[in-house]
C-alpha cells in the first residue's frame, strides 16, 4: 500500500502548472463514443486514476484508444462492438454514467452498471434518468445496470428538479442525435459543462447556452472526431491556491482561467490573503494576518464543494470561528474527524462544521477517505508540525496528477512510501 510522508512547516515558492480539469476529461472521454467516423484527438488530459479506469472502459468497449503522450489521447470509436459496460471499472467510478448518454444517442441501447464514486452522500441518477426518458428511451435498472433502450431519440423540454452536473452533461450528450431542438433549463453552469459542449461542437453537434440556465441542443445526423484541448482544473487550482495561503507562501498557479477561481479567490482575499490575477495565472501571496470567515458552498459561480474540505484544513489553523456549510452533498465533513486528529477543533452538526481556528496541527497518521479529503490531509501536513502520513491515497491519485511531484517543486517536504 501506499501512503504520502510529509515533514510539514515548509513555505511553499514557486510556480506550478495545472493540469486539464478532471471533470471535464471524464465526460470528454465517454462522449468521443459518439464520433462514427474519425479520430478524436485530445489533450490536457489529467494524468490520474480516473482518466485511466476511462481508457481501459473505452478499450472494453471496443474503441481504439493510443496514448500519444501522458496528456494526450487519440480515440478512435468508429469500430465500438460492446454496448455493455459493466466492469470493474464501470462500478469504481462515477463518471462512468456518461456512457449511458454516449451509447444512447449513437447506438439507442446499453447496459451500463451503476457507477461508485467518492463516499459524499445519497448520490442518486434519477435527473439523468428523466431526460433520456423524456428524449424517448426505455430504462430499466436490473442487477445493479441501467438498461436503456429507444427506438428513436426525440427532442424535448426538459426541466431538472435539481441543477446537477452530471444529468446536464449526461442528458445534453445524448440530445445530440436527437431528432429537433432539445431545451434544457434549471442546468449546471460549471466550467466543465461549458467544456463538454465546446467538445461536442467540435465534433459536429449544435450545443448553444452552455454556461448560462438554458441549454438548446438542436439533434444532428451524425458526429465526428476532432481535436480538442481540456480546460485547466478549477478544483486543483484552487486546492493549490488554498496551500499558498495554508504555508503562507508565494506561489503563481499558473495555465487557469481566473475568471473560473473567482468565488475561492474572493474568499481567500476576504480572510487575508492576496490574490493576483494575470491573463493565466493567479499569484497568491499573504502578509498580515488571516482571519475565520463563513463558506457555503453552491453551484458554479458559487464556492465549489469540491474545495470545501482543502478549506475547512486551512481554516483549522486561521484564527477565529469559521463555518462550512454543506449545500451539495449531504455527507461531505468526513475529514474532520481526521483534521481533529491533527488537533485541529471542528465539529459537524449536519451539514455544517462548525470550525475554531487553533494555533498549530501536529503531524498524524491520517486517512484520505475520499478525493477532497485526501487533498485536505495534504494541506494539513503541509502546516502541521512534524511528520503526517496519509493512507488511502489510491483516492487522492484518482483525481490529482502527480500530487507530491507539484508540492514538492514549491518547496514541500513530501514523499510517496510504498509499505
Ligand atoms: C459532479 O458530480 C462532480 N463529479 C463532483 O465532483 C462534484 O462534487 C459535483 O458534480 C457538484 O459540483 C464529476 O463530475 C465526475 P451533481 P455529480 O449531479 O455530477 C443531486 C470531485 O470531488 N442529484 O451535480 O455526480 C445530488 O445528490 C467530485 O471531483 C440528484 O438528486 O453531482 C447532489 O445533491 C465529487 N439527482 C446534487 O444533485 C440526480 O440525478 C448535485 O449533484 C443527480 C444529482
Amino acid at each position: 500500500m501506499e501512503r504520502l510522508v510529509i515533514n510539514g512547516g515548509k513555505v511553499l515558492k514557486g510556480s506550478v502548472n495545472i493540469t486539464g480539469a478532471k471533470n471535464a476529461a471524464v465526460a470528454i472521454l465517454p462522449a468521443a463514443i459518439i464520433a462514427s467516423e474519425g479520430k478524436c484527438i485530445i489533450d490536457n488530459i489529467p494524468d490520474i486514476e480516473d482518466v485511466h479506469c476511462l481508457e481501459r472502459i473505452l478499450l472494453s468497449l471496443g474503441c481504439i484508444v493510443k496514448k500519444i503522450d501522458n496528456n494526450t489521447l487519440e480515440i478512435d470509436a468508429t469500430n465500438v462492438n460492446n454496448l455493455d459496460a459493466c466492469t470493474e471499472d464501470v462500478r469504481r467510478m462515477r463518471a462512468s454514467y456518461y456512457f449511458i448518454g454516449a451509447l444512447l444517442t449513437r447506438f439507442k441501447k446499453a447496459r451500463v452498471e451503476l457507477p461508485g464514486g467518492c463516499p459524499i452522500g445519497v448520490r442518486p441518477i434519477d435527473q439523468h434518468i428523466k431526460g433520456f426518458e423524456a428524449l424517448g428511451a426505455e430504462v430499466v435498472i436490473e442487477h445493479g445496470a441501467v438498461i436503456i433502450n429507444a427506438k428513436e431519440l426525440k427532442a424535448a423540454n426538459i426541466f431538472f428538479d435539481v441543477v446537477s452536473v452530471g444529468a446536464t452533461i449526461n442528458v445534453m450528450i445524448a440530445a445530440t442525435l436527437a431528432e429537433g431542438t432539445t431545451v434544457l433549463e434549471n442546468v449546471a453552469k460549471e466550467p466543465h459543462v461549458v467544456d463538454v459542449a465546446n467538445f461536442l461542437n467540435t465534433m459536429g453537434a449544435d450545443v448553444k447556452g452552455a454556461g448560462t440556465d438554458i441549454i438548446r441542443v438542436r439533434g444532428v445526423e451524425k458526429l465526428t472526431g476532432c481535436n480538442y484541448s481540456v480546460i485547466p482544473d478549477q478544483i486543483e487550482a484552487g486546492t493549490f491556491m488554498i496551500a499558498a495561503v495554508a504555508t503562507r507562501g508565494d506561489v503563481t498557479i499558473s495555465n487557469v482561467i481566473p475568471k473560473h477561481l473567482e468565488s475561492i479567490s474572493a474568499k481567500l482575499i476576504e480572510m487575508g490573503a492576496t490574490v493576483e490575477e494575470g491573463d493565466d495565472s493567479v499569484r497568491v501571496t499573504v502578509e498580515g494576518e488571516l482571519k475565520g470567515v463563513n463558506v457555503k458552498t453552491a453551484p458554479y459561480p458559487g464556492f465549489p464543494t469540491d474545495v470545501q474540505q482543502p478549506m475547512a484544513a486551512l481554516l483549522s489553523i486561521v484564527p477565529g470561528k469559521s463555518l462550512i456549510s454543506e449545500s451539495i452533498w449531504e455527507n461531505r465533513h468526513k475529514h474532520a474527524d481526521e483534521l481533529n486528529k491533527m488537533g485541529a477543533n471542528i465539529k459537524v452538526e449536519g451539514r455544517t462544521a462548525i470550525i475554531e481556528g487553533c494555533e498549530s496541527l501536529v503531524g498524524a497518521l491520517v486517512t484520505a477517505t475520499d478525493l477532497r479529503a485526501g487533498a485536505a490531509m495534504v494541506i494539513a501536513g503541509l502546516m502541521a508540525k512534524g511528520k503526517t502520513e496519509i493512507v488511502e491515497i489510491e483516492h487522492i491519485d484518482r483525481g490529482y496528477p502527480h500530487i507530491e511531484d507539484k508540492f514538492r517543486e514549491l518547496g514541500a517536504d513530501i514523499r510517496r512510501e510504498v509499505r
